[in-house]
């Protein structure tokens, strides 16, 4: 499907962006193997979140988008083929961790883009805790783990620490998680709160075998990932004013807040022009904290006075698409002055943007970071496969509309 976006006069509104994707993964999977029943509210409507659900319900959890009854560890069943994990990342990751302590084996798949990705980073790992794992296809389960406590295990990704922890859960002994650079924290404080056996220091987190966890009562915020792109449509629009009532401000989550900024009000965030601005001088430590917003910063990169050299972020090459040449490639069909980087871009602005057809590569956060591009550009911009929206943000391109 196309989606067709032009530049409005006025960007003015209120937008309600769907629960945080990252949170409702755990809100599901934690309180899975809590004793008993779990209310969730603002579950993300989005495809992967009910990938995560589906893949509960196959494990014999009965699990709706408001809640889950959980039966221990133990109230995981083997499922009769394998996991269908769609698009998601996070569902393979977080469950193949959660798997590989379970006493029967479990086999994860997922659509075209996911079955290319990286999954040795939690193969290696959860091997080094005596669980059987294999890559492809991705199987795991069957074996008793143990706690890798001597060196502990070195990570810079949220999926990874979180299947780590959820297989400490199942260990004998402690695991030991060492954080190089802090990624969002929501697995290990959700934990913390079930009474799980977890100690978070900076920069490491332990944990051992915990059983009897308490049922979290989750009231999803929205996700600030959604939210980045109506900030950074506001800050580069020459008139705009967007109210974003109800959105997340986990500490782990709002580095996007401190390079293009949004009034944080009692009730969310508001956001609004910014006018002109000088180019960001880039840190490479910034990026696991902003990950999911690089390719809307780079629509906001375009138009900053001078060069921004987006660097350190070679893992965009493996998100649901190639990330940094679906950026380059759209932002320079549009005008932009994007040099792609073997882990970044380097942007000159500011440069006005031309509409014209681009392509989302099927990756939700490349269709809508150019529905933002359209947004400020002259002319008609049109994204071909713009319903993959959906992974995150179903109602994405009615809340476009109703700007302007
Ligand atoms: C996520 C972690 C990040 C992020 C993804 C969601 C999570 O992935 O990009 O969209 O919920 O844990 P990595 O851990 O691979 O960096």
């Amino acid at each position: 499907m196309l989606g067709v976006v032009s530049s409005p006069r006025r960007l003015r509104g209120s937008i309600r962006v769907p629960g945080d994707k990252s949170i409702s993964h755990r809100a599901l999977i934690l309180n899975a193997i809590a004793d008993g029943p779990s209310r969730i509210t603002g579950l993300s409507a989005g495809a992967d979140v009910a990938s995560t659900l589906g893949c509960l319900r196959a494990l014999g959890v009965a699990a709706d988008p408001d809640g889950v009854r959980g039966r221990g560890f133990g109230g995981l069943r083997e499922a009769s083929g394998p996991l269908d994990c769609g698009n998601s990342g996070t569902t393979m990751r977080l469950l193949a961790g959660l798997l590989s302590g379970r006493p029967f084996e479990s086999t994860l798949v997922g659509d075209e883009s996911l079955s290319a990705r990286p999954m040795e980073r939690i193969v290696e790992p959860l091997r080094r805790m005596g669980a059987h794992a294999e890559v492809t296809p991705l199987r795991v389960g069957g074996r008793p783990l143990n706690g890798a406590v001597r060196d502990g295990f070195p990570v810079a990704s949220a999926q990874v620490k979180s299947a780590l922890i959820l297989a400490g859960l199942q260990a004998d002994g402690i695991t030991r998680i060492i954080e190089v650079k802090p990624t969002r924290s929501h697995t290990e404080e959700m934990l913390l709160e079930m009474g799980a056996n977890v100690r978070i220091r900076q920069g490491e987190i332990e944990v051992e075998r915990s059983e009897g966890l308490r049922p979290l009562e989750v009231d999803v915020p929205g996700d600030i990932s959604a939210a980045a792109f109506w900030v950074v449509a506001a800050a580069c629009h020459p008139d705009a004013r967007i109210d974003l009532p109800g959105v997340g401000l986990h500490r782990s989550r709002t580095a996007i807040l401190d390079l293009v900024s949004a009034e944080r009000s009692r009730v969310g965030l508001v956001a609004s022009t910014q006018g002109r601005l000088p180019a960001w001088d880039w840190d490479p430590a910034w990026v696991p904290s902003l990950i999911d917003e690089l390719p809307v910063l780079a629509v906001a990169a375009t138009q900053r006075e001078g060069t921004t050299t987006i660097t350190g972020a070679a893992e965009l090459r493996v998100k649901e698409s190639d990330r940094i040449a679906a950026m380059a490639s759209g932002l320079r069909a549009l005008g932009a002055d994007i040099t792609e980087l073997a882990d970044g871009w380097a942007i000159n602005g500011p440069t006005r943007l031309r509409g014209c057809r681009v392509e989302s590569f099927a990756d939700h956060r490349i269709a809508m970071a150019l529905a933002v591009a359209g947004l400020i550009a002259d002319g008609t911009t049109e994204i071909e496969g713009s319903e993959c929206v959906a992974i995150s943000y179903p109602g994405f391109w009615g809340d476009l509309q109703s700007l302007g």
